[in-house]
């Protein structure tokens, strides 16, 4: 397993929002999170990458033990999360954007003479047409739309060249082709990488669950299936699919 959770406490201010019992991802799958607003799932992702400390349990990623580690030595140890609001420098270029998130030899920058090297160019090319963003290169990252906004967060991660890849609600506010499109490069990212994805919209989330759903709710795992599996539960229709935010069409 590439990711294990065991036991897993966060309370803020006494009130617990987290009480994970059991979690596991494995190398290279494709994990999909569903739940109602406030059940924890960002707050999930938050621990996995230290930008909150947790109360107690245990997180093994790639056989380390990772709670309590810094959000950079966690990113080094290939951990890479694109958040639920968009982070790009809107007054650089998509290109620079991307360059800045690029994974350089070490000590490049202590070089005077630092030059962009063909083989970062490249990636970066490679990259951009991956997330569809080859002809926008040179465009502020100010003046992309929301949907291509978000290709650039993901962009940013693939550059990071993680192990696994945490993607928060990649799909709201996007138009039905932007989300479909973002599904199919997530299930190409899920080839080479794992990838944990939260999701309201229960199309999306169809489309791109091959694998195991989880449901979190209030905290706690209620329960993991295939598709079809958490989509008929009752308990998941009671608790969320039925009455919240779920974005329900299928
Ligand atoms: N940094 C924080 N400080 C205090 N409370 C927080 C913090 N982050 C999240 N929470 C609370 O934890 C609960 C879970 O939130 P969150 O993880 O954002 O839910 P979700 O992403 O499932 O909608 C909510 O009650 C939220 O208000
Ligand atoms: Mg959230």
């Amino acid at each position: 397993m590439l990711l294990e959770v065991k036991d897993l406490n966060v309370s803020f201010g006494g009130v617990k929002a987290l009480d994970l019992s059991e979690f596991k991802v494995a190398d290279k799958e494709l994990r999909v999170i569903i739940g109602p607003n406030g059940a924890g799932k960002s707050t999930f992702m938050d621990i996995l990458c230290g930008k909150t400390m947790a109360n107690g349990g245990a997180v093994s990623f790639n056989q380390q033990h990772i709670l309590g580690k810094r959000e950079v030595e966690i990113a080094n140890l290939g951990i890479g999360r694109k958040f639920q609001k968009p982070s790009v420098f809107s007054r650089l270029t998509v290109f620079d954007n991307m360059l800045l998130a690029t994974k350089m030899p070490k000590g490049v920058f202590k070089s005077m003479f630092f030059r962009l090297s063909g083989e970062m160019t490249d990636k970066i090319h490679e990259v951009a047409a991956k997330v569809g963003l080859s002809e926008h290169l040179n465009k502020l990252a100010g003046n992309l739309s929301h949907g291509q906004k978000q290709w650039l967060e993901i962009a940013i991660v693939i550059l990071q060249e993680p192990k696994l890849m945490l993607i928060d609600e990649p799909a709201a506010g996007m138009s039905d082709e932007e989300t479909y499109k973002t599904g199919e490069l997530l299930l190409e990212l899920a080839q080479t990488k794992s990838v944990i994805v939260i999701e309201h919209d229960m199309n999306f989330v169809k489309q791109i669950a091959q694998g195991m759903v989880s449901v979190l709710v209030r905290g706690k795992l209620l329960m993991e299936g295939a598709f079809d599996e958490v989509r008929n539960d009752q308990r998941v229709i009671d608790s969320y699919l039925g009455r919240s935010n779920a974005m329900l069409e299928v």
